[in-house]
């Protein structure tokens, strides 16, 4: 996730601009730059790779003076590079940029067609020119260009400005994606994040959607995208540097549980087309050709990322009427598996390094299948080894155990299998249109879920001492059952098995006793009534039940010992739902434990192992 520092004030601005980008690190990037106003121009140093890279760059060409822009790079639009790094300048302007325009194509070809050409693949670098064309036309300030340009802007930015004509001010603008202002000792700084202003500062304001603040030393104004002043209160944070890093929570499992919102609405941004009923082929790495040339879809992953697989297959087969097959990317690699030229295979790992999900896809890939990769990392090894990559975008995920890339990699497959049931004619843009509707409604039910993490956290407090639980579920709830007993081992090393709810008669129903803390995930869909039967077989064994159940079901509070609700939702939808009480439940259980819920024991990140 990319991250922006400006500083303006009597102090050199490089070193201290760096400096706030290494706080800023724990999101990740692959470059970084910064711009620095001299007094006369504006200096550039950009370089691929870590902010080491940026320090020996800086010190081949030193750049003096006192104001400055600077970003770490996480791609998005155009691949890891130089070129691409930030910041982008055009007509004496420099734009550093989080987020994402949407309508970015639109406007790269009106600008060429007047005659722009451009130095890199980026949507940053169209904000540069929309700016200096704006100067050009008139505009007497750059916050007036600034303006300008942003009403042209589809998307979600945070941006710092620089201008060769005003070497005394810096202009911020917010728009989806957070940015602060702190003020400085006679200086003013701007960041993307608390940690990047907090060694200067511990006086904030926070941009709202649609401000534009013009920073000069000591002086922020700030207006709307209208142009009207507004102000904005002015706070003070108590956070400790370590704090700040974890966004002032405690672990950044809990940090990334909380980012689920954003994480899925980056990942849906500029895909959907609401009016129609449909996916863009070209942003999710689709064409009409693979989705409707393919005769069966194969998905292969491991862990949690097979869980979101197993998830995407019901969709795919449910929507595009296709068959879709899973399976871990271990077994895949190691057996002798069947793979044809006419098939879909979805290599689904939020590294995109995973060894396992490597090996299945060279064995699709020699075998003539058409690879898509679904990764949280841009240019990793099984995006560079597939035909076509959808990347999610919930930015860098540091918790060993996954939470937010699990549900952003939900959102992609939502989004892979609309697109398959639209180009292979088994989904109408009126049903497509509903059910993407839901899922851009899935980040603030999750706010509606999170909110209710005190009841969860209340319920975990009973399940430290269980050596023992089961999760159940069924249809869609059934791969969401896994993922919650495998969040819970993972963390806080209690065994825990997760079921179908329909094979609790099959055996595990044997395990069942009063000291059996059994989740139920039996939300309001079309598997109500029998997942409301397996409940009723537990409660009549003296298990101890924790229902995830749907806002309003009344009959639950005969049942059920505590009850997690869940908002109305699509039945579609449901599962970016249910997961997230059972991720906040295995980590406040885990951090009760005293564990280390961000390292746990025995696990990596990214298993590069066989
Ligand atoms: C569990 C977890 C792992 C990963 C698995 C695959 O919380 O994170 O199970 O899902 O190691 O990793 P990726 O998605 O990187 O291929």
């Amino acid at each position: 996730m990319c991250g922006i520092v400006g500083y303006i004030g009597s102090e050199t601005a490089a070193p201290i601009i760096v400096d706030g980008l290494r706080k800023l690190e724990y999101r990740g990037y692959d470059s970084a730059g910064v711009a620095i106003h001299d007094g006369g121009k504006i200096e550039v140093v950009r370089a691929m790779g870590k902010l080491r890279a940026l320090d020996e760059a800086l010190t081949h060409k030193p750049l003096e003076g006192t104001v400055g822009i600077g970003h770490t790079r996480w791609a998005t639009h155009g691949r890891p590079s130089e070129e691409n790094a930030h910041p982008h300048v055009a007509g004496g302007v420099a734009v550093v940029h989080n987020g994402i325009i949407e309508n970015h194509t639109t406007l790269r070809h009106e600008l060429q067609q007047k005659g722009v050409t451009f130095s890199s693949d980026t949507d940053t670098e169209i904000v540069a020119h929309l700016i200096a064309h704006a100067l050009e036309d008139g505009a007497k300030t750059l916050i007036e260009a600034t303006r300008t340009a942003l009403q042209r802007v589809e998307g979600a930015y945070a941006l710092a400005v620089l201008w060769d004509e005003h070497p005394d001010k810096i202009v911020a603008a917010r728009h989806g994606s957070p940015l602060v202002v702190g003020f400085g000792e006679e200086a003013m700084l701007c960041g993307s994040d608390i940690p990047a202003v907090l060694s200067h500062t511990r006086d904030m304001i926070f941009l709202e959607d649609g401000d534009l603040a013009e920073l000069s030393p000591g002086k922020c104004s700030i207006q709307t995208l209208k142009g009207n002043p507004v102000e904005r209160p002015k706070k003070r944070i108590d956070w400790s540097p370590v704090m700040a890093e974890k966004g002032g929570y405690k672990h950044f499992m809990l940090k990334e549980i909380h980012e689920q919102p954003d994480a899925i609405a980056q990942t849906v941004l500029a895909r959907v087309d609401l009016e129609h009923g449909d996916v863009f082929g070209e942003e999710i790495g689709l064409t009409p050709e693979l989705a409707t040339g393919c005769r069966r879809v194969y998905i292969v992953a491991c862990g949690t990322s097979h869980h979101a697989g197993q998830i995407g297959r019901y969709w795919i087969e449910e929507l595009a009427k296709v068959p879709c097959f899973i399976e871990l990317g271990s077994e895949t690699a190691n057996r002798d598996t069947v793979f044809f030229e006419d098939d879909l295979l979805i290599a689904v790992s939020q590294s995109g390094e995973t060894f396992d999900t490597i090996g299945a896809v060279k064995k699709a890939k020699a075998a003539g299948a058409k690879i898509l990769a679904i990764s949280n990392v841009m240019d990793s090894a099984i995006p560079r080894m597939s035909h076509g990559s959808l990347y999610t975008r919930a930015g860098p995920e540091i918790g060993v155990a996954s939470t937010k890339c699990f549900t952003a990699q939900l959102a992609a497959l939502l989004l892979v299998a609309v697109y398959l049931g639209r180009r292979r004619d088994t989904l109408t843009a009126e049903h497509a249109g509903e059910i993407l509707q839901a899922l851009t409604e899935v980040p603030a039910q999750m706010n509606e879920l999170l909110d209710d993490r005190d009841y969860v956290r209340s319920v975990a407090m009973q399940m430290t001492h269980a050596t023992d639980v089961l999760f159940l579920g069924r249809g869609y709830s059934f791969p969401i059952a896994l993922e919650g007993a495998l969040k819970l081992k993972e963390i806080s090393y209690i065994h825990a098995e997760g079921y179908a709810a329909g094979e609790m008669k099959h055996g595990p129903i044997a395990l069942i006793d009063e000291g059996l803390p059994v989740v139920i995930l039996c939300p309001k869909d079309d598997s109500y009534d029998k997942t409301l039967g397996n409940l009723n077989e537990v409660r009549a064994r003296d298990g101890q039940v924790i229902a995830i159940a749907t806002k309003g079901d009344e009959a639950m509070h005969d049942v059920a010992h505590h009850i997690l609700w869940m908002p109305e939702a699509h039945p579609l939808t449901l599962p970016m739902l249910t997961v997230v009480p059972l991720q906040l439940l295995s980590y406040y259980v885990a951090s009760k434990k005293g564990l280390d819920v961000d390292q746990p024991r025995n696990l990596a990140k990214t298993v590069t192992v066989e």
